[in-house]
């Protein structure tokens, strides 16, 4: 129905009923009531499966081939118009009503005809989940393509000991390699949550109507093959206000923000005068107004900060959906927002961290001059355990050797033997091999290990897992 045939809707735009309504909507009820702006986006989906609906009612004998024809046809006329107009300030409350609107001026009145025994309902859930399933597509591109500039990265820092912190404190020699292969392994698992979700929204809702089903005899599963999902819904009233697909997309996206922050944070760190360690290139990082000397790693920076609305996303979702009565309830249009938001972050964070990566560099004289031989204690500790020293004694000696170097202001390594004597006879000549980085690094040669042989093995299983 376009809205001049309606009854007078005062500034509603064309609403889709109008029977049992007297006089139009009250004006502060539009604005609240219209998500045009949010879901206007929706406009090739809605387009598509409104195709396939006509066809399905084709088939059901509801419309007869040339009135489906006819439908399609003005559809695709839609479609190129709402490619080439300007419509977002067209009067419709959604962008349901707008393609009805502009099918009626294509085809006239055999538009009210398309909507037969389908509700706005199962409609909007199969455009947002349509929707859904190609974002997750760019979505898993971009993320394949930031572990990918981790893995390029990881190469470059096979031989460059690099301290492993806990607590911020340095803790034992790492690989910088094995550093960025810890980051692509988080993203990895980001990749199967969005796959995962991705999946979740492939279930087809339409044929639900409103609640109910469909009276007529549509082929679901035709309608199913047709726009590309995986299942047909099998509960019309969990169908029409199922979004936890949408749930598991924000929290993918929740996650993989906590992840982008995390790998943001190493670098703001990493890149900081104290540091040192990386240098992010000029094309991500910014300048100060002020202070002629800043080199700011903005890109790191933003994609911590971005993640506050990631979480927020996944917040607002919950609160939406938790206490809703059984069925559709308007709340649910707000489902878009959040999933939208999520969506458009990500696509905003991924592609600049990947350039961050990518063009970032280790500076190993930086990070050599930061190892600290204390990073080697544990060595020590198992120094002494192969010479049949029970660990927990061994950790108590070695701490006690550490205390002596600090008192004496001394390196661990520069320790004499005779120090190491005085404090357990199990230490021998041979000690003073204990503090080679090398040594240290390729000890530890179980799977994820510091190895050489075991950060190869990480390289690989992340780049074969890309190629999956
Ligand atoms: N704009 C609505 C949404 O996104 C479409 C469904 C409207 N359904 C209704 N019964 N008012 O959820």
């Amino acid at each position: 129905m376009s809205s001049t045939d309606g009854p007078d809707t005062a500034g509603d735009g064309g609403a889709l009923w109008g029977g049992r309504f007297e006089g139009g909507m009250a004006p502060e009820m539009v604005p609240l009531n219209r998500c045009l702006g949010v879901d206007g986006r929706l406009w090739r989906q809605d387009v598509r499966g409104s195709m396939a609906w006509a066809r399905a009612l084709g088939g059901a004998e509801v419309l007869t081939p040339e009135e489906v024809g006819r439908l399609v046809d003005g559809l695709e006329a839609v479609a190129r118009r709402l490619a080439t107009e300007d419509w977002s300030g067209a009067p419709e409350e959604d962008i349901h009503s707008l393609v009805e609107r502009m099918l009626g001026e294509e085809v006239g009145e055999l538009a009210g005809k398309l909507h037969t025994g389908r509700s706005r309902n199962d409609q909007s859930a199969t455009d947002v989940q349509l929707w859904g399933m190609e974002a997750v597509e760019g979505l898993v591109e971009e993320v394949e393509a930031l572990v990918l500039a981790l893995a390029e990265w990881a190469e470059a820092g096979r031989e460059v000991a690099l301290p492993g912190y806990t607590h911020l404190q340095q803790g034992q020699p790492v690989r910088a390699a094995q550093w960025a292969l810890a980051h692509a392994q988080a993203f990895l698992r980001d990749r199967r949550r969005l796959r995962f979700a991705q999946e979740a929204a492939a279930v087809l809702p339409l044929g639900s109507g409103a609640i109910a089903g469909c009276p007529f005899p549509v082929d679901r599963e035709a309608l199913r093959r047709e726009l590309g999902f995986r299942a047909v819904s099998g509960n019309s009233i969990d169908a029409v206000s199922d979004r936890d697909w949408i749930c598991d997309l924000v929290y993918a996206g929740a996650v993989a923000g906590v992840h982008l922050s995390r790998l943001g944070e190493d670098l703001v760190l990493f890149s900081s005068t104290e540091f040192g360690f990386v240098r992010m290139a000029d094309g991500y990082s910014t300048g100060s107004s002020l202070m002629p000397q800043k080199r700011n790693p903005d890109a790191a920076e933003l994609a911590r900060g971005k993640s506050g609305r990631l979480a927020g996303n996944l917040q607002a979702l919950l609160t939406l959906l938790k206490g809703l009565p059984t069925g559709y309830n308007r709340d649910l249009q707000e489902d878009k927002e959040p999933l939208f938001d999520t969506v458009d972050t990500l696509r905003l964070v991924l592609p600049a961290m990947r350039g961050a990566v990518d063009t970032a560099t280790f500076r190993s004289e930086r990070i050599e001059a930061a190892l600290d031989t204390q990073l080697m204690a544990t060595d020590l500790a198992d120094y002494l355990v192969r010479r049949g020293v029970p660990f927990r004694e061994s950790h108590e000696v070695v701490g006690r050797v550490v205390r002596l170097a600090e008192e004496e202001d001394r390196p661990l390594a520069d320790l004499d033997l005779a120090d190491f004597a005085e404090i357990h006879l199990a230490f021998e000549a041979d000690v003073v091999e204990v503090f080679d980085w090398e040594t240290s690094l390729e000890s530890r040669d179980s799977r994820g290990g510091s190895s050489l042989r075991a950060v190869d093995e990480q390289l690989e299983e992340v780049r074969s897992a890309l190629m999956a």
